[in-house]
């Protein structure tokens, strides 16, 4: 008989693929790594943990945050015209009184929120057009902090523009010595159009000298004459940096004419660029301008993933100038997609389970890192779902998570009492959030 760390009993493993069915299985980990996964295993352990039947599913994968402003909402004012330029103006009051460790405790109070409810790749820009470099000091060493139990990418981000003021660039490139993951920007932003397509160009020099990926907050505005995605797709094409390149949010996308969105389509398939949507925030954020109807501000989420093209979801903003909610519920954001996309076809909504897994994990360019395969690094979520659909009808909880080989995080389902009424009584019954489950 053969020893691990950590003996996992009715796992119902989901299949990168959505066609294969649900199959029951035990996991073994040992040293961080999934050693073996069959229906049944010959293995001593010295911890065993009975998942009941819970799906067994790779951890979800927050694909674009902000950590930096996380919990800031308030903070000097609210944001009145919910929109994403005042947003930035608050911020832009807010990051003049940041302090490294109020920084650290949101991210990580944040950070922790995130892991609970399942998330254990975590993407964040990092605002670097702020002369201190603040925010970008106390999130390197955050990074470091945790990774024994989470994964957290920065991006490099400008949040004022290459060119909306002379330090910026230095700084963008200071940021990329200090090791950020990726290098930013925001092209719709610049003063000019010239300088939104000059601060691309020099993303993809910037990205190619210190081998970085790329990630840039592109067209991020109801404005159907802002057509970066164009520059962005081609520079991508020409450079051959192909999937080391995201563009986010792209909600201009959205509002393009369908002749011109035809031939955008085009180009991003033959670039490889990865897209990333953030349906919540977007949603709020855009259509501010409009009278009605009232855009729905988000890019073309369901012809890009019908088009073959990776596309995942992030949350964006959790309590922050430019959303007051948010909890870091993957799954919330999921669920918001297929509304307001209109992926609520079967195969719809389970790509839009997978934008919040796989294709995270290929946007964060995770390769070998990510997914449950032998031999991969042991990180695993279990949740009190059947499959993809069941997972986003009713959203439950993360019961286990499991990071690096070990337990990290563990929830109790809530359970409802009925205490008068058609039950007749006070046995405990599954409450909505929880069970369910229908047993194979
Ligand atoms: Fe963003």
């Amino acid at each position: 008989m053969t020893s691990c760390d950590l003996l996992l009993r009715r796992c119902r493993l989901l299949s990168p693929a959505p066609s294969v069915a649900v199959e029951e299985v035990e996991i073994a980990i040992a040293d961080g790594k999934l050693v073996a996964i069959a229906p049944r295993l010959d293995y001593t352990a010295s911890q065993e943990l009975d998942l009941q039947g819970r799906l067994v599913s790779p951890p979800f994968v927050e694909s674009h945050i902000h950590l930096d402003s996380a919990m800031t909402v308030g903070e000097p004012r609210w944001n009145l015209s919910g929109t994403l330029f005042e947003g930035i103006e608050i911020w832009g009051e807010r990051k003049r009184h940041l302090s490294a460790e109020e920084i650290r405790e949101r991210a990580i109070a944040t950070l922790r929120q995130q892991a609970a409810q399942g998330v254990l790749f975590v993407r964040s820009h990092v605002d670097v057009s702020e002369p201190s470099l603040t925010a970008l000091h106390a999130l390197l060493a955050v990074r470091e902090q945790v990774q024994d139990w989470i994964t957290l990418q920065l991006v490099a981000f400008p949040q004022d523009g290459f060119y909306g003021s002379p330090r910026n660039v230095e700084l963008i490139e200071e940021a990329l010595r200090l090791g950020t993951d990726a290098v930013g920007g925001i092209p719709h932003y610049e003063f000019t159009r010239e300088d939104g397509v000059n601060s691309v160009h020099r993303i993809f020099e910037l990205a190619q000298k210190y081998d970085r990926l790329i990630d840039i907050h592109c067209d991020e505005t109801d404005d159907d004459q802002s057509r970066f995605l164009e520059v962005v797709a081609a520079c991508a094409l020409r450079s051959g940096l192909g999937d080391r390149v995201t563009a986010s949010h792209t909600t201009a996308f959205g509002s393009y004419n369908n002749a011109y969105a035809t031939k955008l389509l085009g180009l991003v398939g033959r670039s490889r660029l990865n897209f990333v949507a953030n349906p919540l925030i977007n949603l709020t954020l855009q259509g501010r301008a409009d009278t009605y109807p009232k855009r729905r501000g988000l890019t073309r989420v369901k012809e890009l993933w019908q088009h073959g093209l990776n596309v995942s979801l992030g949350y964006d903003c959790i309590q922050d100038p430019w959303y007051p909610l948010g909890t870091g519920n993957m799954l919330d954001v999921a669920h918001m997609a297929l509304h307001a996309c209109h992926m609520t076809g079967t195969s719809e909504i389970d790509a839009c389970y997978d934008m919040v897994t796989w294709n995270g994990a290929k946007t964060l360019h995770l390769g070998d890192r990510y997914g449950l395969e032998v031999g991969k690094p042991a990180n695993l979520i279990a949740l009190d779902a059947r499959d993809r659909f069941d997972a986003l009808g009713r959203r439950p909880v993360v019961t286990h998570v499991i990071s690096r080989g070990r337990l990290l995080v563990e929830t109790t389902p809530p359970v409802t009492h009925w205490h008068s009424g058609p039950s007749g009584g006070d046995r405990p019954s599954p409450s909505a959030h929880e069970n369910l489950r229908i047993p194979q």
